[in-house]
C-alpha cells in the first residue's frame, strides 16, 4: 500500500508531509476557511491507495459489481428521492456518485466533494460547503473489504406523478414494472420504492455504512435519502450460508450458484432499451419472519414447508445439497416427496415455465416490536422484526418475479411464517466502463 498526498489541483506525489501532518493542516486550513471564506482550501485531501488484492472488487466493468459478486458479509441498501427538475443536476449527481464509489472500492481515503447546485442557496448547502473534514475517517485503515457499490434507477426517475421530469420518460424500460399487490403484502410505503438506489456490500459493516453515508452526503438537497436498510450474511466459508430460519439459502439460482446462461436469465440483452444492455433488474422485498412461531414447528414439518432437509440442504427425497429437485418423486405413502405447497417446489424454474431469479440473500434484524394479543390469554410480548432481505436480480421481472411470487403468495406454506413489509424494483444499468465514465452514462449521455 502506498500513501500519498493530493493537493487541491489534484497533483500527487509520494513524498510530502505525513498523513498526520496533513490531517492537522487540513483541519487548520479548514478553520481558516470558515473564518476567511476560502472555500477552495477545503478541497485539500488525502488519497490513500491500496494495491489491488483479494479484498478489492472492481468498480468498473461491463456489469456493475454486487450482482454476481461472491456475497460479502454486510450490506446497507438505500433509496433516494430526487428534489430537482434539472436533468443536469441528476447527471452531476450520478457522475459524482460513480467517481466516489470507485475511489471507495479501491479503499482510497477521500474527501467527499460537496455538491452545491448553482441555483440553490440554502442554509444547509452553505454549511456543508465549508465542511472541513478531509475524510470522516471511520473506515480509515480498515481496507477496501471487498466493497461493491451498485447504483439503480426507480420508475420515479422516468415518470413522477405522470410528469417526465428529465425528458427521459420514453427511455423507461418496460421491464421496470410497477409490482401488483400480492396476497398478504403489508408494505410500508416509507420503506419502499425510490427514484435512485444504492446497494453497498462489503466484509466490514463500517466500510459499507461509510460508503453509503459518504455518497449520500454529496448531494443531500438534490438526492435526499428516502430509506436505508442494513443486512448481513454469515461467512460462506462453511458452504451455503443459512438464513434466520436455519435453512441453507442460495443452493441454486443464487449469486453463489448462478444459472448457466446469465445472458439468457440475468443480463439485459438487445430486446429492450439499448441503454440497459449489460444491466439487470432488481426486485427488493423485505420479508419479516415470525421466528417465534417458526421455532415451535418440529424440524420435519419445517422441512416440508421448505421442501429441503434442514441440516444438509438436500431436496426432500435426495441426499446431497446439490442433488436436482425431483418434483415427481413420491414417498412410501404415495404422496409427493416435496409437498405441493413446499417453497422450493413452487419457486423452482420447473414450476414457473423455466423462469429464473439470481438471488442474493441477506438477513436483517431491525430489533424488536411489542405485540398484544387481544384474546385469551391476553398477553403482551416482544417479537423480532427480523427476516430476509430478498434481493432478486433478473432479466425481466414480468417473466420471473411477478409470476413466481404470484404463485408463492397464494400457495406457499412459508406464508404462514413470513410477511412482506417493504418492496421496490430498480433498473440496474450496465457498469461504468472505466475512470471518467459513470453509471447512467448510457441513458443520459
Ligand atoms: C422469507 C422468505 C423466504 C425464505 C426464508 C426463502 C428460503 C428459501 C430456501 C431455504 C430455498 C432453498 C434453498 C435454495 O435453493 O437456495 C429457497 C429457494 C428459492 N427461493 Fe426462496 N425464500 C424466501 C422468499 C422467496 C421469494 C419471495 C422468492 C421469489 C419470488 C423466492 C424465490 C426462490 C427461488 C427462485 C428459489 C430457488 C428455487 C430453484 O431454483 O429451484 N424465495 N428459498
Amino acid at each position: 500500500m502506498t500513501e500519498h498526498v493530493q493537493d487541491s489541483a489534484g497533483t500527487a506525489g509520494p513524498s510530502g508531509p505525513s498523513r498526520r501532518d496533513v490531517l492537522r493542516r487540513g483541519m487548520f486550513i479548514g478553520g481558516a476557511a470558515v473564518a476567511g471564506g476560502a472555500v477552495g482550501a477545503v478541497a485539500d485531501h488525502i488519497a490513500e491507495h491500496h494495491d489491488a488484492g483479494d479484498d478489492v472488487e472492481p468498480f468498473y466493468g461491463a456489469h456493475q459489481g454486487g450482482v454476481v459478486t461472491n456475497t460479502q458479509q454486510h450490506t446497507v441498501i438505500a433509496a433516494f428521492d430526487l428534489h430537482t427538475t434539472s436533468r443536469g443536476e441528476v447527471v452531476e449527481v450520478l457522475r459524482r456518485w460513480s467517481a466516489l464509489a470507485a475511489a471507495l472500492a479501491r479503499g482510497d481515503s477521500t474527501t467527499v466533494p460537496i455538491y452545491t447546485p448553482k441555483d440553490v442557496s440554502n442554509a444547509y448547502s452553505k454549511t456543508t460547503q465549508v465542511s472541513t473534514t478531509s475524510d470522516s475517517l471511520e473506515a480509515w485503515q480498515v481496507g477496501p473489504s471487498r466493497l461493491t457499490v451498485t447504483i439503480g434507477f426507480g420508475r420515479g426517475l422516468f415518470l413522477s406523478d405522470g410528469k417526465d421530469r428529465f425528458g427521459i420518460a420514453g427511455a423507461m424500460p418496460d421491464e421496470l414494472v410497477e409490482l401488483p399487490h400480492f396476497a398478504g403484502d403489508e408494505l410500508d410505503p416509507d420503506q419502499s420504492d425510490g427514484d435512485l438506489f444504492l446497494q453497498a456490500c462489503g466484509d466490514d459493516l463500517q466500510v459499507v455504512f461509510h460508503a453509503i453515508r459518504s455518497i449520500a452526503r454529496i448531494s443531500p438537497d438534490v438526492a435526499a435519502l428516502r430509506w436505508t436498510q442494513v443486512g448481513y450474511s454469515p461467512s460462506n466459508k462453511a458452504g451455503t450460508p443459512r438464513n434466520l430460519m436455519g435453512f441453507k439459502d442460495g443452493t441454486i439460482n443464487s449469486n453463489a450458484h448462478p444459472p448457466a446462461d446469465l445472458d439468457a436469465t440475468l443480463w439485459a440483452g438487445s430486446d429492450g432499451q439499448g441503454w440497459m444492455r449489460g444491466g439487470t433488474y432488481l426486485v427488493y422485498r423485505r420479508i419479516r419472519m415470525s421466528l417465534e412461531h417458526w421455532d415451535r414447528l418440529q424440524v420435519p414439518d419445517q422441512e416440508k414447508v421448505i421442501g429441503r432437509q434442514k441440516v444438509s440442504g438436500a431436496p426432500l427425497g435426495g441426499s446431497d445439497e446439490f442433488d436436482a429437485l425431483d418434483l415427481t418423486k413420491r414417498g412410501s405413502d404415495g404422496t409427493p416427496a416435496i409437498p405441493a405447497t413446499a417453497h422450493a417446489r413452487l419457486a423452482a424454474p420447473e414450476t414457473n415455465n423455466g423462469a429464473v431469479i439470481v438471488r442474493r440473500a441477506f438477513a436483517y434484524n431491525n430489533g424488536t416490536t411489542q405485540f398484544t394479543e387481544r384474546w385469551p390469554p391476553w398477553r403482551q410480548a416482544l417479537e423480532y422484526d427480523a427476516g430476509l432481505l430478498f434481493l432478486g436480480y433478473q432479466q425481466d421481472p414480468r417473466k420471473a418475479f411477478v409470476p413466481i411470487n404470484s404463485r408463492l403468495a397464494i400457495n406457499d406454506a412459508l406464508n404462514q411464517f413470513t410477511t412482506h413489509t417493504a418492496s421496490a424494483v430498480f433498473a440496474i444499468p450496465p457498469g461504468a466502463s472505466g475512470p471518467g465514465h459513470w453509471v447512467g452514462e448510457t441513458l443520459f449521455a
